[in-house]
């Protein structure tokens, strides 16, 4: 049986404030290769931070992750690393693109952190860039986008070196919802064909309700929406 893109039992994070208090606690979650997932939640609940306990970007104060299979926390620092640099691509909110790289460059990131061979990068970046819409602007630099380009730019570099897992953090900037989310349908189909698992946190319904799975974060965990 292949396993689980992600799993997360009883994870929990206390408030960085007032650690007497749970920010959010028993939060459960099976994703499989193939799925498109939404988790929608009020501002300040804490999507941001699980999106960076997944990735290993802050800590958790309770439970388990594990990716592809592997409990992330019987893996010795570099193999975690190595694990979540192969395995996840990530879009953030307000994108992070470099800005001294072009937008060629940026996609290319996690495909020459892993280097994978050189030859297929040049294909793969613009196979990705057609299907997105941005071959025409792939030589340029990120002040020289529009936001909707940057986000393309975005998730073009989570997709390229095709992760188990694409985690997306309300990736929709100062785009206007509609525009946004048209994209974001783009990076579901584009993910889930490529058969990785997509998680998206937002705070909008509209935006969750592209995806095939609703889940709604509270404290004390996920709950169908
Ligand atoms: N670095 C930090 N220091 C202190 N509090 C933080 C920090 N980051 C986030 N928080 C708090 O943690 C809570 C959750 O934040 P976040 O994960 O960004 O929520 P969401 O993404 O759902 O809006 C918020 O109440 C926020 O104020
Ligand atoms: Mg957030």
């Amino acid at each position: 049986m292949r396993s689980a893109a992600l799993k997360l039992e009883a994870v929990g994070k206390r408030q960085p404030d007032s650690p007497q208090n749970w920010l959010f606690e028993r939060i459960e979650l099976q994703l499989e290769p193939g799925e498109f997932v939404a988790i929608r939640g009020e501002s300040g609940l804490g999507k941001s931070t699980l999106l960076h306990i997944i990735a290993g970007l802050e800590r958790k104060d309770a439970g388990e992750v594990s990716l592809c299979g592997q409990n992330v926390d019987s893996l010795d620092d570099d193999a975690r690393t190595l694990l979540r640099r192969r395995q996840i691509g990530f879009v953030f909110q307000s994108f992070h693109l470099l800005p001294q790289l072009s937008a060629r460059e940026n996609i290319a990131l996690p495909w020459r952190l892993n280097a994978l061979p050189r030859r297929e990068l040049r294909e793969r970046v613009e196979a990705l860039a057609e299907q997105l819409g941005i071959v025409q602007r792939l030589d340029a630099l990120p002040r020289n986008l529009s936001g909707g380009e940057q986000q393309r730019v975005a998730v073009a570099r989570a997709l390229i070196h095709s992760p188990t897992l694409v985690l997306a953090d309300e990736p929709t900037g100062s785009l206007d919802p509609e525009r946004a989310s048209d994209v974001l349908s783009l990076l579901g189909q584009m993910g889930t064909a490529a058969g990785a698992a997509v998680l998206m946190v937002t705070h909008s319904a509209a935006a969750a309700a592209i995806a095939q799975r609703r889940l709604e974060m509270r404290r004390d965990g996920l709950h169908p929406l």
